[in-house]
């Protein structure tokens, strides 16, 4: 990537591509007290405002910087760093390669817990495993009641659900979801109901006296690329039919139709949804729903298989976070007679952990 010069223009060139910077994209990013704010990085004007016929009248190019000279008067010195990184998707956490993994891994991507480590290189070095691998858990973390809130609104700010601000996973009577019972759950993912989906869990362990109650954990997205390569006729369907997802209490009924297996704009992974008690295929042609029938069948089947399901033991003061548009999760059963097992959970979005790594980013100058 390089800046070049010709007849008053300024040219970007990548890659054997060249175009021409537009002038008025340059007036925009003018520096100095008299345009940007020194505290906030905000502009001090308004770009709206100026004429649209922003021409260039003379400019210069060293190594480090862009002098420009515009022909309303304005004259700037932009860094060419500056420029350069407003081309790059190196600070954008969606480029943070993701890293497949099934139930052999035995990295649990452990950190322990300090009260300074949402300011410490340790919580950078965190939310990076947390966008390679979908998940970490934070060791050590204070068992007390409601900490979970805590800690969730010191890396960003806590996503409130019908569930509340947070939640008790514990066996209770009359639960309104077969979380708050005993059972086992089968890998799925949270929330597919809501619009947005809430991006993040955290599930904080304040005790599990119980010989049962194993979390699990599955890659989403290992599962999705291995469903693309050995059936993509399923993986086609998953990806292009639209369910609606459905919860129902008291108080309230929430919808929302998406995608089992939802690409982004350039056709990657971006998102699943499995919750097969809450899923409703619209009614199409027999072979249609044939085929559609089989691939969930089969997603379901990699998604249940012990091939890809991690199996760990939450102990208190474990805080497990996890990608809920990546992983599904889930967990064994478990005796409630043998003692008390309480988790409780909550989400946060992802411009929290991206603002927060971000932010730690240029703390650290990494
Ligand atoms: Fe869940």
């Amino acid at each position: 990537m390089k800046i070049e010069l010709s007849d008053n223009k300024v040219f970007f060139e990548n890659n054997g591509s060249k175009k021409e910077i537009h002038p008025f994209w340059l007036r925009e990013r003018v520096n100095g007290e008299s345009f940007v704010d020194k505290g906030t990085q905000q502009r001090l004007f308004d770009p709206t405002e100026l004429k649209g016929n922003i021409e260039i009248k003379n400019v210069s190019l060293s190594d480090k910087f862009l002098e420009v000279a515009f022909n309303d008067g304005v004259e700037t010195k932009l860094t060419i760093q500056s420029i350069l990184n407003e081309f790059s998707n190196t600070n954008d956490v969606k480029f943070t390669d993701k890293i497949k993994w099934d139930s052999s891994l035995t990295n649990l991507n452990n950190f322990e817990f300090s009260k300074s480590i949402f300011e410490e290189k340790v919580m950078y070095d965190a939310l990076i495993s947390f966008y390679k691998y979908g998940f970490v858990i934070f060791k050590k973390v204070p068992t007390e009641n409601d900490f979970i809130v805590k800690f969730a609104n010191s890396i960003g700010s806590i996503r409130r659900t019908n569930f509340g601000e947070f939640f008790n996973v514990k066996s209770k009577p009359n639960p309104n979801d077969l979380a708050y019972t005993s059972l086992p759950l089968a890998p799925h993912t949270d929330n597919p109901y809501r619009n947005p989906v809430p991006c993040i869990q955290l599930l904080h362990c304040i005790e599990n006296e119980v010989s049962g109650g194993y979390s699990t954990l599955v890659d989403g997205y290992t599962v999705t690329e291995k469903l693309k390569k050995d059936h993509p006729d399923y993986f086609n369907i998953l990806t292009e039919i639209k369910v609606r997802y459905q919860f129902i209490d008291q108080d309230v009924v929430l919808e929302d139709w998406s995608e089992m297996i939802k690409l982004d704009e350039n056709k990657n992974f971006k998102q699943v949804r499995f919750s097969p008690r809450l899923d409703f295929v619209p009614l199409m042609d027999k072979e249609k729903l044939d085929l559609y029938y089989a691939a969930r069948n089969k997603i379901s089947e990699l998604y249940n298989s012990d091939k890809y399901r991690l199996e760990f033991k939450l102990v208190p003061g474990d805080l497990l976070m996890m990608d809920n548009y990546r992983l599904l999760h889930g967990r064994t059963s478990y005796d409630t007679n043998e003692g008390n097992r309480f988790l409780q959970g909550c989400y946060i979005d992802y411009d929290s952990t991206e603002g927060k790594l971000k932010h730690l980013k240029r703390k650290f100058k990494i």
